[in-house]
């Protein structure tokens, strides 16, 4: 009789961290690997070769290789949507149909950049990038992380529909020399479509003749784009097929692809097609996103913990937190499995985080002596960001390395408020610099790692209805129905006044 490997999971011996280490000579042989300008170190985790087993074993009965393949081969894998889920087929990995239209999109982005830089659409000096969730945030990752020596455009990102964000943008812009992007794989987002209008008043005021022509849209849906009124010749689509946390690699990089220059982001685009290329071909015990998973897995199922915290040892990628948050909130913050089953056990972890040091002074309290056990993820970089003497990356390092080890480690103490009690979890990835390639395969390997969580679980990664019921809500109350509860009713009357 087939036996559940849910089964061998929760049956894993729990065994305290530096135990595991002692037992294990070869620990670190199992338990890093180096991947795409990557070192990944899960041997800090409770993670062995039991566990790995067992996972694999889970793996296997739930398909993940066939999964896997179905991914890159374009078939329907967003099953409640019917659609498939290409954004590998950006970065060159996906059925030869779908990479053959990405590349035909690129083709197009690159041919409006050269035109771009080429003034063909006046003089442009800012980029102002408006959109929101997927269509900002991996574009603002990216420009923050990799612009920090200069850019060609002076970029903004605003996501926000609270004015504070636009007017803060505007005002260090010259209308005159702004490109609008308006960046929405939908084009209806209430949030995009207001800012974007709102910035074209403003191009209006200040004397641009025809805002409009200032206009570019990078978007899945082009005829929603040309009827809001971009010109069909700066439209830059992409396929339907990409989703919205998944696009930064479609032309909702465009403002990547302006600003640090097309070779920058052909490089991204590479790095993440080298995880990629990781991903399906590695058998799963070294295999850097299934081993994340694993570990990730082994914490929410077996020791119940409800959150992850990643913190990135590096100002370059502070706003990689905000980014998990979205790609692994959005895609596995469900209830039911892919065929609308109660799931019937605890999905994705809430994932917050910060940047380190500062984080040791604010959060880390908790982390060494709180009461919730949070695996932690620490991101470094060899290489430093900075010019100034060494001693700074050097301490930053140090410390990022001294508090995994202080958690594992603990410390007793006579006096019960001093003592720490240890054996607390945390992985490391140390990229050997922050660059284009290495910050692309980072990308992709979180993306992978969500979707073996997904597939482990047997939910869907790929929609995101939860995130409906609000938008359709406030829709309502704008349009003044409000045929709400009475708390909402009060709180919108004194806010905005009577219906
Ligand atoms: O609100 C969630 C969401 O649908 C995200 O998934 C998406 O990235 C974001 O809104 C923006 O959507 P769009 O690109 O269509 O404007």
């Amino acid at each position: 009789m087939a036996t559940n490997p849910w089964e061998a999971i929760e049956a894993l011996e729990p065994a305290r961290l530096e135990a595991l280490f002692t037992a294990d000579a070869d620990r670190l042989a199992l338990l890093t690997a180096d991947v795409a300008g990557i070192h990944f170190d899960w041997s800090k985790t409770h993670l062995t070769q039991a566990a790995i087993d067992a996972f694999a074993a889970l793996a296997e009965a739930q398909g993940l290789a066939a999964k896997r393949d179905a991914l890159f081969g374009g078939q329907a894998i967003n099953v409640t949507e019917g659609r498939a889920v290409e954004h590998g087929a950006e970065r060159g990995e996906g059925s030869p149909e779908s990479v053959a239209r990405a590349r035909g999109f690129q083709h197009r982005m690159r041919a409006l950049i050269d035109a771009i830089e080429a003034d063909a659409l006046g003089p442009v000096r800012h980029i102002l990038h408006l959109g929101i969730g997927g269509s900002a945030l991996g574009p603002d990752l990216i420009v923050d992380a990799l612009g920090r020596d200069g850019t060609r455009y002076d970029v903004a990102i605003v996501s926000n529909v609270d004015g504070v964000a636009l007017e803060e943008a505007l005002a260090r812009f010259d209308p005159a020399a702004t490109l609008i992007a308006v960046a929405s794989k939908t084009f209806t987002t209430t949030e995009t479509l207001l800012n974007a209008e709102s910035a074209l008043g403003w191009m209006a005021e200040h004397g641009v003749e025809d805002p409009y022509g200032r206009v570019i849209a990078l978007t899945a849906n082009p005829d929603a784009a040309t009827a809001w009124g971009v010109d069909e010749t700066r439209v830059l689509p992409f396929s339907e097929s990409v989703g919205g946390r998944y696009s930064l690699w479609s032309s909702i990089g465009f403002p990547a692809a302006v600003a640090l220059g097309w070779d920058a982001y052909a490089e991204l685009l590479e790095g993440a097609a080298e995880m990629d290329r990781h991903f399906r071909l590695t058998e799963p015990a070294r295999n850097a996103p299934m081993l994340a998973a694993f570990a990730d897995l082994y914490y929410t199922q077996v020791r119940g913990c409800e959150t992850r915290a990643v913190f990135a040892y590096d100002e370059r990628l502070r706003l990689l937190p905000s980014y998990l948050q979205q790609l692994e909130m959005e895609s596995n913050g469900k209830s039911v499995t892919a065929d609308g089953q109660p799931v019937g056990r605890a999905t994705a972890p809430i994932t917050w985080g910060g940047v380190g040091t500062d984080a040791q002074h604010a959060v880390f309290q908790l982390l060494h002596q709180g009461t919730h056990l949070v695996p932690v993820e620490f991101i470094g970089a060899i290489e430093g960001g900075d010019t100034l003497a060494e001693a700074h990356h050097r301490q930053l390092l140090l410390n990022m390395f001294a508090q995994g080890a202080a958690l594992m480690q603990g410390k007793a103490n006579e006096d019960a408020a001093r003592a720490y009690p240890g054996d607390r979890p945390s992985s490391t990835l140390l990229l050997d610099e922050v660059s284009p390639r290495i910050l692309g395969a980072l990308i992709a390997f979180y993306e992978h790692r969500t979707f073996v969580n997904a597939v482990l679980l047997g939910i869907n990664a790929f929609d995101q209805f939860g995130v409906e019921l609000g938008k359709e809500m406030a829709k309502a109350a704008d349009a003044g129905d409000l045929d709400f509860d009475a708390s909402t009713n009060d709180l919108i009357r004194r806010a905005l006044g009577p219906a």
